[in-house]
Order: C-alpha cells, then structure tokens, then sequence
C-alpha cells in the first residue's frame, strides 16, 4: 500500500514556516497538510492563499493538500488555485451547491477533496463520487490541533472505503485529527491510505524524522 504521511502545518512554527515545511520533507513527509480557517465556518482563524504563494515562491514543490475550512468556499477556490494548490478539499457544509464547487476545483486543474466532519453523513459521497479525487473523514471536529481522536471516525472510514472500492475510481481516503503512531495502524486497518498529523509531528518534542519512522512502522505492521 502506498501510504502518504501528511503532516499539518496547524502546528508548525509560523515563524519559521518554509523552514519547518523543508524539515519535514527531508524527515520523510510525503504532502503537506494547509489547514484554512475562517472564524466562521470553524471557530479559529489561520492562513490564505499569500502565505501558499509565498511558500511556492521560496521554491518549496511539495504537493501541498489545502483543506479549507470556510464559508462560503466557492470564491477562494480561483485564490488557491493560482496560489498553487495541488488538492483542494471542501466541506459540503460550506457551498450551497457541491456538484459546481468540486468541479471549479477540477476545472481548475487541482485533485477535489470532499470532507466529512464526525457527524455528517457520508451518503453524499455517492451523489459526486465521479468528481472526487480524495475523501477525508474528519475524526475530531474541526478547527484545532491537538484534541483527542474520536473512534467512531474507524467505522465512516470503512464506509467510505466500501464506496470507493466499489466505484473502481482512483481516490485517495485521507484521516484528519488525534492521528499519532499508536493509533495510525487502525486507520489504516479502516480502509485509510493518507494520514495527516499535526501535533504528534510538531509539538511531539522527538525530532521529525523519528516520528514519520515511529507511524512508518506502524503502518508496516498493517
Ligand atoms: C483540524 C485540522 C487538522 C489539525 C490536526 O481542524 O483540520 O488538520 O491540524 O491536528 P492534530 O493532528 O493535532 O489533531
Ligand atoms: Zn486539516
């Protein structure tokens, strides 16, 4: 299985932004996760599209994983599309009309990501599974790092991981929030093959590369 480790830069050092991104690369990151927060959608509020050009312009190529977490979503999707998104993923909370969002991010030449917070049903999935490149099951709920991993998100994995088996479509089943290496063999027993973490890879006190090899070896025992 080819697993992606995608740490989330919610919990890197702003300050030091680039230089934390290219930490993380070098010890083994695969995507990097872009967290967009609004203050209304989710209650926190982080960063735009400038600070996504800024990172491109630094010469940083890594396929950067957007989830945005806002409301309305429709009008930033042109902002990161030029800013350099690789994936842009949406809540269907967030657009009135889901089926036209997905393909402005398609259109726009980037993978489409739909996203399901612990408590929304993930029966639309079926509805636009021809326009998803990635699906990521939310298991907190969203607007923080570090808040412990709610279970029940195993199960709408395996839910999900049926439908996408099932549409024979190539999309990528990603797991968002309380990831850590104890509990990254489960998700990926789940059905999970893409694997953001934020706080156990930034704020864990080990270096980078001990902790994506410490998930890496979870992940083997799979
Ligand atoms: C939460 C964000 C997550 C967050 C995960 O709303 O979408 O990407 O950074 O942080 P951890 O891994 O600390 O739960
Ligand atoms: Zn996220």
């Amino acid at each position: 299985m080819n697993y992606w480790i995608a740490p989330s830069i919610l919990s890197a050092d702003f300050s030091r932004l680039g230089e934390e991104i290219r930490d993380v690369l070098t010890a083994g990151a695969d995507v990097i996760h872009f967290d967009v927060m609004d203050n209304h959608y989710v209650p926190n509020l982080t960063i735009g599209p400038l600070v996504l050009e800024s990172l491109r312009k630094a010469g940083i190529d890594a396929t950067m994983d957007v989830h945005l977490m806002v409301k309305p979503v429709d009008r930033l999707i042109g902002d990161f599309l030029s800013a350099g998104a690789d994936i842009i993923s949406v809540h269907p909370e967030t657009t009135e009309h889901l089926h036209r969002t997905l393909s402005l991010i398609r259109e726009g030449g980037a993978k489409a990501g739909l996203v399901f917070n612990p408590a929304t049903p993930v029966d639309q999935l079926a509805e636009v599974i021809d326009l998803v490149d990635l699906v990521l099951i939310m298991s907190v709920n969203p607007g923080f790092g570090g808040q412990a991993f709610i279970a029940s998100s195993l199960t709408k994995v395996a839910d999900v991981r049926e439908m996408i088996d099932a549409s024979g479509r190539d999309i990528r089943l990603e797991i968002d929030g309380g990831i850590k290496a104890d509990n990254i063999a489960d998700a990926a027993r789940a059905g999970a093959d893409t694997f953001v973490a934020g706080s156990a890879i930034f704020s864990a006190g080990a270096d980078y590369e001990t902790t994506i090899r410490s998930m890496r070896d979870a992940l083997a025992s799979v």
